[in-house]
């Protein structure tokens, strides 16, 4: 057993997640940390809101509430879509905790002691009309370096080079599309990531496994391009105060203390239960934790460059990544998810059209691994009629329904197996070996191709076996067939259950079982499973589990979502 230490990048509070943000890191991360637990391993799973920053300012604004209404507001429809979703956070927090300023106090004041921090002033973007500084966010203008339109004074989306706001051409203000723009000089703190290079160079060199991985290329690109010092302090009320004499009246950037938010929020989980829980056996000085993290491709420099040297700079010896998966983007119906332009599915409304599973499913078996995915509903609906109704639902129900007419709703005795069940058990197990191998290397595409081709096998034994044609002449052998298939249906119910978590509640619960039950998934014996189900263990065939979606129903969500005919 291994510890594992898993967190999918901590989602801006304002707005509300699109099936866009599910699959760029939400829910592949909880397949993952769902998948570890069932391998047996000691599983941490951490997320929670990223709330600082001016975005939250301005929301709360529109709105005529306090920034901290606001957050407080948003982090519950962020935590009730997430339970929706059945995502199995050990802890769901926020970045403004108190735990959270109080780890970012202390490392920043590590950082400073150690001699990382640098002061210097600097010119940022004043906007006469809006009468404030404008965060880089909310600066929008021409990328110097691939000439992209809608760069952002943080960072160009196209390129994802990061920027400083200075660096725009044509920028103008996104809150009041102001162009009256000035430059303004303020001190500001800075992480002298220069000076830290060294250190971050040689840490990265132990990664150099991973580098394969699309994420690590933009790390090391990112290298090549040389290191600048990143400013990590802002002009702005809503955030922590800087603990630094002379900055007290600046916050710290939201950049600087969200990813410390990773550990904020695993003191904030281990402060509910002291005596059971210990933050620091994940973070600091902890043994045997494996640290794997998940995020939309954007966020990869700051988690491969920015918070490791952090946490280098602190001298101290903190937890860092092992593994970094990174994600493209899904786009929808062939244009852009736009939160701000309401284009898309939104994760609330999703919900209420198909039960959590419907997506999860379709989402991971398209996940935007390696380059852009795109969501259809064409597509979405013929996945969930032909691979979830047609393949899975229908082995489960033809299995049972044939049973129970034939010869009752128990497992049946049946007899020996015959070289075609054999066959079987070896194409399930070698299929479910590669399913653990795809999965432990975070290839879930791979993965659920592995996983579904099992649903088929399900299929193709049935057809080739007719129990329903040999039950006339040798009732035996129908039996024997028959108990595999059952036994069939609890094995599939328990390779998909890191995927589909209620469908795979829904399969088992057929047979009396659960999911906390089921074996571990190390070393799994297809063989020794498939005789699990004893003679005579009832079962009851009840619903189908999936409903076939209509034409007419794929019509109607093209409309209301502006799909293709829209
Ligand atoms: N809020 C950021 C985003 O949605 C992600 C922050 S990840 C963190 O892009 F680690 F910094 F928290
Ligand atoms: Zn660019």
């Amino acid at each position: 057993m291994s510890k594992i230490l898993i967190t999918s990048a901590l989602p801006y509070i304002n707005g509300v997640p699109h099936l866009g943000h599910m699959v760029g890191c939400l829910l592949p991360s909880d397949v993952y940390a769902r998948y570890m637990r069932m391998m047996g391993n000691e599983v941490l799973y951490i997320c929670g809101n990223d709330e600082h920053g001016t975005a939250s300012e301005v929301g709360a604004l529109k709105e005529g509430i306090s920034v901290k209404e606001y957050c407080d507001k948003y982090h519950a429809r962020h935590a009730q879509t997430y339970r929706d979703f059945n995502l199995s956070f050990d802890y769901f927090g926020r970045t403004s905790s108190e735990q959270n300023k109080e780890i970012t106090y202390h490392i920043f004041s590590q950082l400073d002691k150690n001699g990382y921090i640098a002061e210097k002033t600097m010119k940022q973007i004043y906007s006469v009309d809006d009468k404030m500084f404008l965060a880089d966010r909310y600066i929008t203008g021409t990328c110097p370096y691939c000439g992209y339109e809608k760069a952002r004074g943080d960072q160009c989306e196209n390129c994802t080079k990061v920027l400083e706001p200075t660096d725009l051409i044509n920028a103008k203000s996104t809150i009041s599309g102001s162009t009256n723009l000035e430059v303004r000089e303020t001190k500001h703190l800075f992480l002298n990531l220069p000076k830290i290079e060294p250190q971050l160079v040689e840490w990265l060199k132990t990664k150099e496994a991973f580098w394969p991985d699309v994420a690590f290329s933009i790390a090391k690109k990112w290298v090549k391009e040389g290191l600048q010092p990143r400013c990590i302090t802002r002009d702005l009320k809503w955030g922590f105060t800087v603990n630094k004499e002379g900055y007290e009246d600046k916050v710290f950037y939201v950049w600087f203390d969200a990813p410390i938010g990773y550990i904020g929020i695993t003191k904030q989980w281990s402060d509910e239960k002291p005596d059971e829980r210990n933050w620091k056996e994940w973070w600091l000085d902890a043994k045997d934790v494996r640290y794997v993290e998940f995020m939309g491709k954007d966020n990869v420099p700051y988690h491969s460059i920015t918070f490791p040297a952090t946490m280098l700079g602190t001298g101290e010896n903190w937890t860092k990544v092992d593994y970094l998966k990174g994600f493209s983007y899904l786009t929808f119906e062939g244009g852009k998810f736009s939160k701000s332009e309401h284009r898309g599915v939104f994760a609330e409304d999703a919900i209420k059209e198909f039960p959590a599973d419907y997506w999860r499913y379709w989402l991971m078996a398209n996940a935007p691994e390696g380059s852009d995915s795109s969501f259809t509903f064409e597509s979405f609906v013929n996945t969930v009629n032909k691979d979830l109704n047609g393949v899975l639902g229908n082995f489960a129900q033809r299995v049972m329904k044939m049973t129970a007419s034939k010869i009752g709703s128990f497992v049946p005795t049946g007899a020996e197996l015959e070289a075609v069940d054999r066959e079987m058990i070896k194409t399930i197990q070698s299929r479910a070996d590669s399913y653990f191998k795809f999965m432990d290397d975070l290839e879930f595409r791979k993965a659920i191709a592995e996983l579904r081709a099992i649903w088929v096998e399900g299929n193709n034994y049935i057809s080739a076996t007719e129990p329903w044609v040999v039950i006339k002449e040798n009732q035996t052998r129908a039996e024997t067939i028959l108990r595999l298939c059952l036994n069939l249906v609890r094995i599939m119910a328990i390779l998909t259950a890191p995927l589909m978590p209620q469908t795979a509640e829904k399969m088992l619960a057929k047979f009396g079982l659960s999911v906390k039950d089921m074996p571990s998934l190390k070393g799994f014996d297809v063989e020794k499973e498939i005789m699990f189900l004893p003679a005579g263990h009832t079962f009851e065939t009840g619903d189908a589990l999936f409903e076939r979606i209509t034409e007419e129903k794929m019509t109607e969500l093209q409309q209301k979502y502006g799909g293709a005919n829209g």
